[in-house]
């Protein structure tokens, strides 16, 4: 919070233009940021070999290096709480007063996975806990609704997480495209990570590309569309952006995007990169941009936040206060372009440390043994089952199910010890 904004919100200064003026424009954005993914990954040429392509179509055509593949002891109510829990402090846990969990690969048609993933953290009762969906916009309308809150409530603070899974089917063309995995978010006052500045343009249409009918596990997606309405919706939020707020290409270090698949963003850049008078700038930024999204895959509402963590971690231009430029998709459709500065307190070594250990120690699958994982899961008609959790090391697992109830727990990486979570 500005220091101007803070005493006149401590002295009841009456409300005048220009208090609201400076109200508006104080600083807020992400304080802290967390990823959190499978312990499992497949390589994409083993997959490319076992469906009869060539591996330069997944490797080069599409961009992707490795997936991963999601077992059956995680869903997006442990992927968000994994990604959390690794951020937030007991202090943070006692002043959040808004939990916005983002995905469109939630765990039941009423309940938030928000509330549990609070329950789970031991994040303070008095918090507004729910849920958001817009297929992969989801996470971008938590962050602009957090904006809203600490606007009017600036020593708030708002946790936003992004998690899904992504599925699209074995032996289909979207397989390729699939992965999973939760990206965590502290939005505050102050922030050391991304100050998101209030500019915005968005644009939504009833449109078929994807979706995913209440009776599928697996999403139904008309590809090749897609990109087309995607390429064509950050045109039309992008040049929105450019007449509300009088800012060209060049004002921006950076330019990054939703990325289902790294090469969809590329096509997205490309048709804008003639613009710049730096263009090999922006090009760059972009691939450091997609390194830890060709290692993982389509996270859905986390990809564009994954992205932003690959920037921050590996782009090697960019500084304190630079402007970056962020593209938010979600299929149906819902397009977003908004602006935000590099914070004072990135720290580019470490963010690239934690996030090289985590992808690093994970453990590489056959085809047949992701084909299995694959497979198993909760039956979508109700019932019991219990899964086999010993060799999932994460902190947050899911046990299985009894009486139509997830069973979650939490594991202390460092004894072993499990404790149970009580049913809620
Ligand atoms: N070497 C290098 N590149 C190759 C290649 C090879 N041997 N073979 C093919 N390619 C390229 C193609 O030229 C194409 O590139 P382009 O997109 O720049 O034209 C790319 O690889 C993909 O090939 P294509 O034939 O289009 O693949 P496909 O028909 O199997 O489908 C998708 C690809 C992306 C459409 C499909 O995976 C899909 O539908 N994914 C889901 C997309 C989605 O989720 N959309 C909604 C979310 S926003």
């Amino acid at each position: 919070m500005g220091r101007r904004f803070k005493l006149a919100f401590l002295s009841g200064k009456s409300w005048s233009h220009s208090f609201i003026k400076e109200f508006y424009s104080m600083s807020a954005g992400i304080d802290k940021i967390a990823f959190f993914t499978s312990p499992y990954f497949i390589d994409m040429t083993d997959l490319a070999n076992a469906r009869g392509e060539d591996p330069n179509k997944y490797l080069i055509g599409i961009g992707q290096q490795k997936q991963a593949v999601i077992p059956p002891t995680q869903d997006v109510v442990t992927l968000a709480a994994n990604a959390a829990s690794s951020i937030l402090t007991p202090a943070d846990k006692a002043s959040i007063d808004m939990v916005i969990l983002g995905t469109e690969s939630g765990i039941d048609n009423s309940k938030a996975a928000a509330i549990y993933v609070q329950s789970l953290l031991g994040i303070s009762k008095r918090a507004r806990s729910f849920e958001v969906k817009q297929a992969c916009y989801g996470g971008t309308a938590g962050i602009q609704m957090g904006m809203d809150h600490l606007r009017s409530h600036p020593t708030s603070k708002v946790l936003v997480i992004a998690s899904d899974i992504a599925r699209y089917g074995l032996n289909t063309p979207g397989e390729v495209t699939q992965g999973g995995g939760a990206v965590a978010m502290l939005l505050t006052a102050d922030p050391r990570i991304l100050v998101i500045e209030d500019k915005t343009a968005f644009h939504s249409d009833n449109i078929m590309d994807f979706w995913r009918p209440l009776y599928r596990r697996e999403a139904l997606v008309d590809g090749h569309y897609s990109n087309n309405v995607y390429v064509d919706f950050f045109n039309q939020t992008w040049r929105d952006y450019q007449n509300r707020y009088q800012l060209a290409i060049d004002d921006f270090n950076a330019l990054i995007f939703h990325l289902p698949y790294p090469k969809m963003g590329l096509k997205a850049l490309r048709s804008i990169v003639h613009e710049s008078h730096h263009p090999t700038q922006l090009m760059a930024a972009f691939d450091a941009a997609k390194t830890y999204n060709s290692q993982v895959g389509n996270l859905y509402t986390g990809s564009l936040y994954l992205s932003l963590l690959s920037l921050l971690a590996n782009d090697t231009m960019l500084k304190p206060h630079d402007r970056i430029g962020l593209f938010s998709y979600g299929s149906g459709a819902q397009g977003e372009f908004y602006s935000a500065r590099i914070g004072d307190g990135v720290k580019p070594d470490d963010l690239r440390q934690q996030l090289n250990s985590q992808l690093n120690n994970r453990r590489q699958l056959t085809i047949a043994e992701y084909e299995a994982l694959y497979e198993t899961s909760l039956p979508l008609d109700g019932g019991d089952r219990t899964f086999d959790t010993r060799t999932d090391h994460s902190p947050y697992i899911l046990k299985g199910r009894i009486d139509n109830r997830r069973q979650y727990e939490y594991q202390n990486g460092e004894t072993g010890s499990k404790k149970e979570q009580p049913a809620k």
